[in-house]
Formats: C-alpha cells, structure tokens, sequence
C-alpha cells in the first residue's frame, strides 16, 4: 500500500477548481486511492462530470458549484462538508486563473478577478477551513497551488506571476503558523511546471488585449508540446503532499533552475533581466 493510500484512504478531499486540468487529475487520483473527493468547481457541469467518472471507477465523489471568488461561499462550503461528510483530511487550493498583457492594458475587471481568485481564493479558502479541522484535531494536510512562477518574473503574465509569488509567501508564512499553533496540519506548496492543461485557451475572451492573444497562443502550444502528462503530475503531487513535502514539485529540474535564478538575483542585487528565449517569444 503507497504511503497516501494508508494515511488518505477512506478520508475526505476537497479540491477547488476540479471541474478541469490539475484539479481534475487531483480529485481522480485522490478517488483512485479510497478518498471522497468534494468535487467543486465554478462550472457545476464540468464539477459534475469529474464526480461522475469518479464515482463510475468505483469511487466516492460528490460535485458542488463553488466560485473561490466569494469568501461566504467557500464558509458555507466548509460547515457543509464538515457537517455531512466529517473531518476534512485534504484541502486543496487549486482553482486559478491565466491572464495576459501588459499591465496597463488588461481591464480592471480582469485584474480584480485575477488576484480575487488566484489570491484571495486560496486565502479564503484557507480561513473558512482551518477552524474546523483545529476543532475536529484531527490530522489534517492543505495545499495550496504556487507555480514555478511564484520564483520567476514573466512581462504580461504579471498578474498571474505575482498572484504566485503572493501565493507562495503566503504557505510559507502558513506553514510556521501551523508550528506555532501546535496544529496537527500540514501545509505544503504546490510548484507545477507545466503540466498538460486548457489555462492558457481558458484566458481567452474575457477582455484580454489584441497584443496578448499570439503570446498566449505560443504558451498554450508550449504546453501542449511539452507539458507533463496531467495524471502522471497529480499522482507525484499526491504522493509527495502524503509524504509531508513542503515543495510539492512536479519537474524538479525546472524548479532547481528557476530557484537558482532566484537566488542569484537576490543575492546580487541584479536588475530584472528576461532570459533569450522569453524576449523572443515577447518581442517576435
Ligand atoms: N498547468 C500548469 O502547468 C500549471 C503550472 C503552474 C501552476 N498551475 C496552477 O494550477 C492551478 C490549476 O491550473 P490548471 O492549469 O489546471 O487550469 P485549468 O484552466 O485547466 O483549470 C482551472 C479550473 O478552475 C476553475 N475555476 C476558474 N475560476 C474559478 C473560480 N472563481 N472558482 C472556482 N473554480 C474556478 C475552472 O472552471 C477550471 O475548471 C492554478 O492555480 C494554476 O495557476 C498550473
């Protein structure tokens, strides 16, 4: 028996955003392995299909429309669950949104939505959950979904990119109130590379600027060619959260490389420089 199946099976799961792409191959794999998956998504039809075929594998799952935008929903969301299902084991902050162009062009509605959800979501999220699991005491795991960009710096996906460098702040900072708290919770952050989804066809037509849409084309191609298969990524993400990981990693080599970049503007104080391969694809 894998290390998440002892400590996961027979729990209960609840993944934001699960209706497509990562969420999705999280509630699968999270139903694979003995969990009921709280399938919630803002699209109650794609939420619904996921439940389905979960449940169709021999699984347990139930879909809930839930939009992370809306703190009183995601409250609403943890009394229920709690109240009907019991001790919530896994909480994953998953739902997130893409969003293109240069900072002055994207419409103010497209920028408040974008931190509302990639943002405050997961910190909404984290606050409507934790006092229940405190009072249930009973161990618990949250992760919430950073990026290889919450260490990087990527002109015109500037509201994606710093919505992941809060994101990851944020879990760090969480992870130590934990300790301090005594909580029996573990928090670890999510740091996909690529992996094979429809984020980039899912920014399209929602007020994005004309100059954003080849960039955007360009990146979806990127990983659609070279992205991580979706269930091979989420079955290294639920094994490295069920072993207490921290970095919940799935292409460790970027992550290295990406960090050092990091580090290495940190420490030397540089200016912000945009690699060869990322000026070409901006200024083509
Ligand atoms: N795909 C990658 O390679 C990658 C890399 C790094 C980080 N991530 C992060 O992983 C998470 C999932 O991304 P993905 O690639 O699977 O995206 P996706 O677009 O394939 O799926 C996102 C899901 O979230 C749902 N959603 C959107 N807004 C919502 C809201 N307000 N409330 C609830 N659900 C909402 C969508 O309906 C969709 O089902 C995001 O936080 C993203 O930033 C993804």
């Amino acid at each position: 028996m894998s290390r998440e199946e002892e400590l996961f099976a027979g729990g209960v799961a609840v993944i934001t955003g699960a209706g497509a792409g990562i969420g999705m191959g999280l509630a699968r794999r999270c139903g694979e392995i003995g969990m009921t998956v709280i399938v919630t998504d803002i699209d109650a039809e794609r939420a619904r299909s996921v439940a389905d075929a979960i449940v169709a594998a021999g699984g347990k799952a139930e879909a809930l429309r839930l939009d992370v935008g809306d703190p009183a929903a995601l409250d609403a969301l943890a009394a229920d669950v709690f109240a009907r299902h019991g001790a919530v084991r896994l909480l994953v902050n998953n739902a997130g949104i893409e969003t293109i162009g240069l900072t002055w062009e994207v419409p103010v509605a497209r920028w408040e939505q974008t931190l509302r959800v990639n943002v405050n979501g997961v910190v909404h999220g984290v606050r409507a959950f934790v006092p229940h699991m405190l009072k249930a005491g009973a161990p618990a795991w949250i992760a919430n979904l950073s990026s290889v960009g919450g260490f990087s710096q990527m002109p015109t996906q500037t509201a994606y990119i710093m919505s992941k460098h809060a994101i990851q702040s944020f879990s760090e900072c969480l992870y130590l109130e934990m300790e301090l708290a005594g909580a029996p919770i573990h928090v670890s952050s999510v740091i996909p590379g690529m992996l094979k989804t429809s984020i980039f066809d899912a920014a399209a037509g929602v007020g994005e600027p004309a100059a954003a849409a080849r960039h955007r084309a360009t990146m979806a191609h990127m990983m659609a060619s070279y992205g991580m298969e979706l269930d091979e990524g989420c079955r290294k993400i639920v094994a490295k959260i069920a072993a207490g990981e921290f970095w919940v990693d799935t292409q460790e080599e970027m992550t290295r490389d990406i960090v050092a970049g990091r580090v290495t503007f940190l420490q030397e104080r540089g200016v912000p420089t945009l690699a060869d391969q990322a000026r070409a694809l901006l200024q083509d």
